[in-house]
């Protein structure tokens, strides 16, 4: 993908498109980087808010939201391989703040991959504690006050 790209961020729009952001999960997480199917699909995305960017009919981007009390757990953060470097997580991230305030919490907590570390500084996040692995992947934890 070339040149400029308008795409849109809001929250998945019907079963269609979440079933569109689950399959780029799906390309991302189990094809590219090798999770494990049952640990990426983990049950708990019927109680999840899924945001996603889309240009037309294209989900070029997702991740999930759970409210847990004054916090939020963030994750499945994939944009598709064609449409990165464009700042489409960076606007997810974004949106996902809004959402957090909107919903009255407080916190986001994420479980970083180390190599994106940076995407998640740059969007006020910090780490805490050590690296870990996790699906085969070394992380780290962050989190942000909003
Ligand atoms: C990580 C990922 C979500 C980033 O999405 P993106 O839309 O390309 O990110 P952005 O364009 O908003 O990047 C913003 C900044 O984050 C950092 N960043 C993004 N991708 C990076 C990478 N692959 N390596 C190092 N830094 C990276 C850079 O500082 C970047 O700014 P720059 O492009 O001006 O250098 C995307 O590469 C992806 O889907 N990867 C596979 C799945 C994954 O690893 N998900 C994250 C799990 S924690």
């Amino acid at each position: 993908m070339t040149g400029t790209l308008a795409y849109e961020v809001r929250r998945t729009s019907g079963d269609e498109e979440l079933a569109a952001a689950i399959e780029l999960r799906h390309q991302v997480f189990c094809v590219e980087q090798g999770v494990p199917k049952r640990e990426e699909l983990d049950g708990r995305d019927h109680e999840a808010m899924h945001l996603v960017a889309v240009s037309g009919t294209d989900v070029l981007a997702t991740c999930r939201l759970l409210f847990v009390g004054p916090t939020v757990q963030f994750s499945r953060l994939a944009v598709r391989a064609d449409a990165r470097r464009r700042g489409i997580a960076s606007a997810l991230l974004e949106r996902a703040d809004e959402e957090t305030r909107a919903a009255g919490a407080r916190r986001l907590v994420l479980h970083a991959q180390t190599y994106a570390r940076s995407l998640y500084e740059a969007a006020g996040y910090q780490p805490r504690g050590r690296i870990f692995m996790e699906a085969g992947i070394e992380h780290i934890a962050m989190e942000k006050y909003v």
